[in-house]
C-alpha cells in the first residue's frame, strides 16, 4: 500500500524521499529534530499559521520568531524573513498559505548561503507550483498534510519531502523512533472515514461538525488537534506516530480524483476573484494565479460573527482558517511566545477573514450569497 501511495506522491514532487506520518506536525517535528534543532535555538515562521507549528518548535526546547505577513499574499516577504535572523536562528519556515507560496526560492537560496536551514510548510499546497516547481522542491525538506480538509484525504495524516541528500539519514534515524498506531486508533480512524462518507451530508454537516469538534477537543476521539495541543506546549504522549495501513490505503483512493478536483478550485477561484475584483473587494490578485492552488478562497468582512450566521442560514459552509494568527488558539498566545502586536497584518487579516469553499459544485450559490452581502465585504 505504501509502495503505491508513495509512487504517486513521487511522481507529482519529481523526488523519491517521501515519509509518512500519522499527522503532517509530526512530518515537521521529525524534519527540526533530523536538523538537530534544540535548546534555545530559533525557528522562523510566519506569524500567521496553525499552532501545531509553534508546538513543533516549542517541543524540542527551541524558541519560535515569528514574521508578519504581507496582507496581499498572506506571507512574509524575504526581507521580513531577513530582518529575524540571528546569530541563533537553526531554520526557516515558509508556508503555502491557502495554497500560495512568496518568493519560496530567494527565501531558501538566502538561508542556504547563511548555513540556515528551511522547510516549506505545504500543508495546505500540494499540487500547487511555485514558478512551474512543485511546492515543496525549493527548501531543504517540506512537509504536507492529508487531513480531512486538505488537498487531499487520509482522514489524518501527513508526510515530508527531503531535498537535501545530507539530511536523508538523520531523517531516517529519527524515523527510526516513531510508534506504530495502535489497533483502536486505526478503528476509530476507518470508523470516521466511514462516517464521513456514508453519513455525513448538507443537511447534518453542522451539528455533525460540532459534535465532532466537541469529541475531538476532549480527547474522545481522534481529532485533527487534541484539546493539549491547544493548551500546552508539552508534547502529549503517543505523538510521534508513523502513518497506519488505514491512512495509506484512503491515501491511494483519494488521490484518483486529485487533478479533476484541483481543477475545480482554480475555476471556482477565478469566479471568486472576477466577482470581487469588479465590486473593488479584497481578493486574490491575478498575477498570483498561476502559484496558487487555492485550497481556501480568503476574503474579508466586516464582522465575522455576523457574516458566519447570515453563511450558516443559507448553508453556506465557510472556513474559519487563520481568524487568529497562531489558528485556533485565541487567548495566551505568548504561551508560544507570541505577541500579536507585533504581527499587526497578521492580526488585522485574523479579525476579518473568512474561507470560502473551492471544491465546490456550487460556485453560484456562493456568489449569489455575496451578492446579497456585498456591504459586509471588505
Ligand atoms: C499552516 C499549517 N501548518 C501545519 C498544519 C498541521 O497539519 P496536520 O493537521 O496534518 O498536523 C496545519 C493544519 O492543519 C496548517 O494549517
Amino acid at each position: 500500500m505504501e509502495k503505491n501511495f508513495k509512487k504517486f506522491i513521487s511522481g507529482y514532487l519529481q523526488n523519491d524521499n517521501i515519509y509518512f506520518y500519522w499527522k503532517g506536525r509530526v512530518a515537521l517535528y521529525a524534519l527540526l529534530k533530523a536538523m538537530k534543532v534544540t535548546k534555545d535555538d530559533e525557528v522562523i515562521l510566519p506569524g500567521f499559521t496553525c499552532v501545531v507549528v509553534a508546538n513543533a518548535i516549542k517541543y524540542l526546547g527551541a524558541i519560535p520568531i515569528y514574521v508578519d505577513v504581507e496582507k496581499n499574499t498572506m506571507n512574509p516577504t524575504l526581507e521580513s524573513y531577513k530582518k529575524a535572523i540571528t546569530p541563533n536562528t537553526k531554520v526557516i519556515i515558509t508556508q503555502n498559505t491557502f495554497g500560495l507560496s512568496t518568493q519560496v526560492d530567494e527565501i531558501a537560496k538566502m538561508a542556504n548561503a547563511k548555513g540556515i536551514f528551511s522547510i516549506e510548510d505545504c500543508t495546505h499546497g500540494f499540487g500547487g507550483t511555485f514558478k512551474s516547481k512543485p511546492n515543496g522542491t525549493y527548501c531543504d525538506a517540506a512537509f504536507y498534510s492529508t487531513q480531512w480538509n486538505k488537498p487531499f484525504s487520509t482522514g489524518i495524516g501527513g508526510f515530508s519531502l527531503v531535498n537535501n541528500q545530507e539530511l536523508i539519514v538523520d531523517v531516517e534515524k529519527v524515523n527510526d523512533q516513531l510508534q506504530k498506531p495502535s489497533i483502536k486508533e486505526k478503528l476509530v480512524l476507518s470508523a470516521l472515514l466511514f462516517s464521513r462518507e456514508y453519513i455525513l451530508n448538507s443537511s447534518n454537516y453542522w451539528r455533525l461538525r460540532s459534535f465532532y469538534r466537541f469529541l475531538s477537543k476532549h480527547n474522545l476521539v481522534i481529532g485533527s488537534s487534541q484539546g493539549s495541543e491547544l493548551e500546552s506546549t508539552e508534547i502529549p504522549d503517543g505523538f510521534f506516530k508513523g502513518m497506519s495501513d488505514v491512512q495509506l490505503k484512503k491515501g491511494v483512493n483519494s488521490l484518483n480524483d486529485f487533478d479533476n478536483l484541483l481543477l475545480k478550485r482554480k475555476e471556482n477561484a477565478t469566479i471568486y476573484s472576477e466577482f470581487l475584483n469588479k465590486n473593488n473587494k479584497y481578493h486574490v490578485d491575478s498575477e498570483l494565479f498561476n502559484d496558487h492552488s487555492f485550497l481556501k478562497y480568503p476574503i474579508l468582512v466586516r464582522d465575522q460573527n455576523k457574516f458566519d450566521d447570515l453563511a450558516r442560514k443559507v448553508k453556506i459552509e465557510l472556513g474559519d482558517w487563520f481568524c487568529t494568527p497562531l489558528y485556533p488558539v485565541k487567548n495566551n498566545l505568548e504561551k508560544w511566545d507570541l505577541n500579536a502586536e507585533s504581527v499587526p497584518s497578521a492580526l488585522y487579516l485574523s479579525k476579518h477573514i473568512e474561507n470560502l469553499p473551492t471544491d465546490t459544485d456550487n460556485s453560484f450559490k456562493v456568489i449569489e450569497f455575496l451578492k446579497s452581502n456585498i456591504n459586509e465585504l471588505i
